[in-house]
């Protein structure tokens, strides 16, 4: 191409490109639940950006700390040197998770902390003289980023398919998504929890225990559609990693820091792993952050060798970057002061109900809920996969709700200031868009 309309230059990630390009989506500004179109439009955020701006957009308190960071330290790398925002930052997350895991590493986004996870793993294993446990377990349909950990312990086919196998040894538990019992089932499946004893009879019993690194999954799955845990699964999970001395790790990129009116789904679901990775709301989205909370006894594990060498030969530059630090220390007064993690648990029910009401809309095959998340999923076109999905979310846009599609089901997470009323309008909108996609007549 040697044109260049002023949109060609920008290779967008996660998007299908030349479509965008011929109906391309812009928005320009946003405050509190509302983005505005470049000619003044308004749009409903239902997915919270990309599952981040928990406090609403454009947060005073989140500006002014950036603002004031950024005329004091605008940068300082965390190699050798160290500014306070990282430390205090680092010590308010760990005095949040549960007991013990309260050693932090930071970094910029929720794919790097994943691979922060897979390396402090494989480290705490080798300073133990069991370098050999080398295997990872994911679960199908889970989603870790995009580094090559990631996407080797995430089962998402289309994001490895066109990588070759340059990826790390793995099996994969399968979801916990069965839509015999659970299709439009509100909050937790009650049946389920046996689909962790794959863990056992088929994972162990074929690698054996002595071989796997970790067990790494989101305790509720969203990426993919949100597919929420079945009561007892994560406990059994635990349970089972316990009895063959393996680590659990959450990749609670998604949910961590209020999504599920807790500050973890640790704490939710009341299963402490071994490690939490996290990102995405603890800054508000507002700067890239993100990081790995870890047990204790695995970071002092690593914290051997000569007192002049670096433990841990890994880090970013913008490790702890201070900007991010004062959005991350901002959000977390934000998330206190204004009593966020209520907030969700008060506005969860009529949330569940809000979205359970679209059950009724036209090829409406599934409704999944937790907190301030839920996946609507669509009977898909006859011929392609999550071209439904995709025209659902374009129309959406069109009537003024940014939602999400992965595949053909729709995504709604609202930020956790949404009020009653801004739910159920992002719901009426949604119903216009799985309108909208029925009345074309290609059910
Ligand atoms: C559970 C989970 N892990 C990791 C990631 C990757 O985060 P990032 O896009 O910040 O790299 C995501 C992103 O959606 C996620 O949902």
């Amino acid at each position: 191409m040697t044109t260049n309309s002023g949109i060609d230059a920008f290779w967008m990630p996660f998007t299908p490109n030349r479509q965008f390009k011929t109906t391309p989506r812009m928005v320009a500004s946003a405050s509190g639940v509302r983005y505005r179109t470049p000619n003044g439009r308004e749009i409903l955020d239902g997915t919270s950006g990309l599952w981040c701006v928990g406090a609403g957009h454009a947060h005073p308190k989140i500006s002014a700390a950036m603002k004031q960071q950024i005329d004091t330290l605008d940068f300082a790398s965390n190699f050798q040197v160290g500014h306070p925002g990282a430390f205090e930052l680092a010590e308010r997350i760990g005095a949040l998770a549960p007991p013990r895991l309260d050693r932090v590493f930071l970094v910029n986004s929720g794919s790097e902390a994943c691979d922060s996870a897979i390396k402090i793993a494989l480290a705490y294993w080798r300073s133990r003289g069991e370098g050999q446990r080398q295997l990872f377990v994911g679960r199908e349909r889970g989603f870790h980023g995009v580094g090559f950990g990631g996407i080797s312990i995430g089962g998402m086919q289309a994001n490895r398919r066109a990588f070759g196998n340059a990826m790390l040894r793995t099996d994969h538990l399968r979801a916990t998504w069965d839509p015999a019992t659970q299709a439009f089932v509100k909050g937790q499946p009650e049946s389920g929890a046996d689909f962790a004893d794959e863990l056992e009879q088929r994972i162990i019993a074929l690698h054996d225990a002595s071989n796997i690194a970790s067990v790494f999954v989101e305790p509720v799955a969203g990426s993919t559609g949100v597919l929420v845990p079945p009561k007892g699964y994560l406990k059994r999970l635990r349970e089972i990693c316990d009895h063959y001395g393996l680590l659990l790790v959450f990749d609670e990129v998604i949910t961590g820091f209020g999504r599920l009116g807790s500050m973890f789904a640790a704490q939710a679901f009341d299963v402490v792993p071994d490690m939490i990775v996290f990102a995405k709301t603890i800054s508000n989205g507002a700067a890239p952050l993100g990081g790995v909370i870890v047990r204790r006894e695995i970071h002092d594990a690593i914290m051997r060798g000569p007192t002049h060498v670096a433990e841990f030969m890994h880090g970013y530059t913008c490790s702890g970057h201070p900007l991010s630090c004062a959005a991350g220390l901002a959000m977390l007064d934000v998330i206190e002061e204004e009593k966020l993690l209520d907030r969700v648990n008060s506005l969860a029910t009529s949330f569940q109900d809000a979205v359970h009401s679209l059950a009724s809309a036209p090829g409406v095959v599934s409704v999944r809920n937790i907190g301030l998340a839920a996946g609507v999923e669509l009977s898909p076109y006859t011929d392609a996969v999550g071209r439904r999905g995709a025209a659902a979310q374009a129309a959406a846009f069109d009537c003024g709700l940014l939602t999400r599609a992965p595949g053909d089901t729709l995504i709604l997470a609202p930020p956790f200031v949404s009020t009653t009323e801004e739910i159920h309008e992002m719901v009426a909108r949604m119903r216009v868009a799985i309108e909208h996609t029925a009345a074309s007549g290609e059910l």
